[in-house]
């Protein structure tokens, strides 16, 4: 008998004719080193849901036990199913977008200096304050569908395109609006330190202490965002106003995240691991005394190789960062300078090309690890008994074809809850 089966419990939903589930089952935390070669791979098997929570998993003779003839059934024809995927770094709550500045950026104008002169970030924040909350509100839905299509089930969502205090909590009371009208699960964070305001231009400390004056405490205070982060970049904000950001989140009760060593290495994956950040992002110019700090503090790493791609930089040392014992997630960082997507599945066969990591480092550091990156550890991104049934059916005989084919949509199934979702790119629900 399956570990973790409950007999008494009856199945309202069985998925059976799984040719590879990847469960992800493992030590309760954010994998490192060797766990991340892990799958929890069961072939031939079968999963039983019960009121939208996985009853049990294992070999198809012992889970079809649960079903009677009440029972719903899936036949997944063979296919991949694995958790729905997590992805826990994104800006998606803008408006406008910025395909004129990519023509720029492609033609050689750097991105902090399209940032200096009034654009980047900035153009962004123009077109934000000037959308109505409405506008905002169906923007963001219609990217939560286009990501829960794709395969992702849960989502974490940055402000830092609003740049005052109105603005920052109205993109966050937005997210929280698209968020009750979604199925796709979402997290929501406060970047009020996205980029310095225009209003504010040459007087960056009297922003940062806006933010730790009035943001910080009005967001906590209403309950609007689980994380706080900084761009921790040069000429944006540096070290010392990042720490003091951070601790002044941390002391009102918000977990942390950082954009960290993006650009320039300034220490920001130490600063992240002094704070006992959750996560430390992007880290494409990390040093080897940040890796080993953030592998004693357990911080996830959370790399976007999307942004390089789209920035024409370098890439993350993903396996160095897992050799120093860091775990690593992947995350789209869905924003419309750096990286113009909704998909995390786009990004599992640019990372298994551009940062070096095999099928199986790649599908635990979009899963399990991204999970925990979001503070959604303890409920995402993996498949066991008790759990909830958050799953995809993958378009795909063999996980480690997600790491190889790109570019069309694989997910055939997705469900959340133990309800399906969207089919074959469509959105049932929302
Ligand atoms: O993660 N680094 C800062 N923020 C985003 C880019 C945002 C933008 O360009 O609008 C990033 O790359
Ligand atoms: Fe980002």
């Amino acid at each position: 008998m399956t570990a973790g089966m409950h007999m008494e419990t009856r199945a309202d939903l069985l998925v059976y004719n799984i040719g590879q589930l990847c469960t992800m089952q493992g030590p309760d935390r954010p994998r490192r080193g060797a766990e991340m070669d892990d799958v929890g791979l069961l072939r031939h098997a079968a999963m039983a849901v019960a009121g939208g929570k996985i009853v049990a998993v294992g070999p198809e003779k012992d889970v079809q036990a649960l079903a009677d003839q009440d029972t719903r059934t899936v036949d997944a024809g063979g296919r991949v199913v694995t958790p729905g995927l997590w992805d826990p770094h994104t800006h998606l709550c803008y408006a406008g977008s910025r395909e004129e500045e990519f023509a720029w950026r492609l033609a050689g104008r750097g991105y902090l200096e399209i940032l200096a002169s009034g654009g980047g970030i900035l153009s962004t924040v123009r077109a934000t304050r000037a959308a109505s909350d409405e506008m905002l509100v169906s923007l963001l839905h219609k990217r939560f569908s286009q990501a829960l299509a794709s395969g992702t089930t849960g989502i974490e969502v940055k402000s830092g395109y609003g740049l005052s205090t109105v603005d920052e909590l109205r993109m966050l009371r937005v997210i929280r609006r698209a968020a009750g009208e979604h199925p796709i699960r979402v997290v929501a964070t406060f970047l009020g330190a996205h980029a310095v305001p225009p209003e504010f231009q040459g007087r960056a400390n009297d922003y940062v202490q806006l933010v730790i004056d009035e943001m910080i405490p009005a967001v906590a205070g209403a309950h609007l965002a689980e994380f706080c982060d900084v761009f921790c970049e040069e000429g944006v904000f540096d070290l010392d106003q990042s720490r003091q950001i951070l601790t002044h989140a941390r002391a009102a009760g918000l977990g942390l995240k950082v954009h960290a060593d993006e650009i320039a290495a300034m220490g920001g994956a130490e600063l992240a691991a002094e704070l006992g950040a959750t996560s430390a992002d992007h880290l494409i110019m990390v040093s080897p005394e940040g890796m080993a700090a953030l592998a004693r503090a357990g911080v996830v790493a959370v790399l976007l190789p999307g942004t390089s791609l789209t920035l024409g930089s370098r890439f993350a040392p993903a396996r160095e960062l897992i050799a120093a014992g860091v775990p690593v997630a992947l995350a789209t960082d869905g924003n419309p300078g750096t990286s113009p997507t909704e998909s995390l599945q786009a990004v599992v066969p640019l990372a298994a090309r551009t940062l070096g990591l095999s099928p199986e480092q790649v599908l635990t550091a979009a899963t399990v690890n991204a999970a925990w990156a979001a503070g959604r550890g303890e409920v995402g991104g993996v498949l066991a008994a008790g759990r909830p049934a958050d799953f995809v059916v993958w378009d795909a005989a063999d996980y480690r074809y997600l790491s190889y084919h790109y570019g069309s949509n694989l997910a055939r199934e997705v469900y959340i809850r133990g309800r399906l979702v969207a089919r074959e790119g469509v959105m049932l629900i929302g």
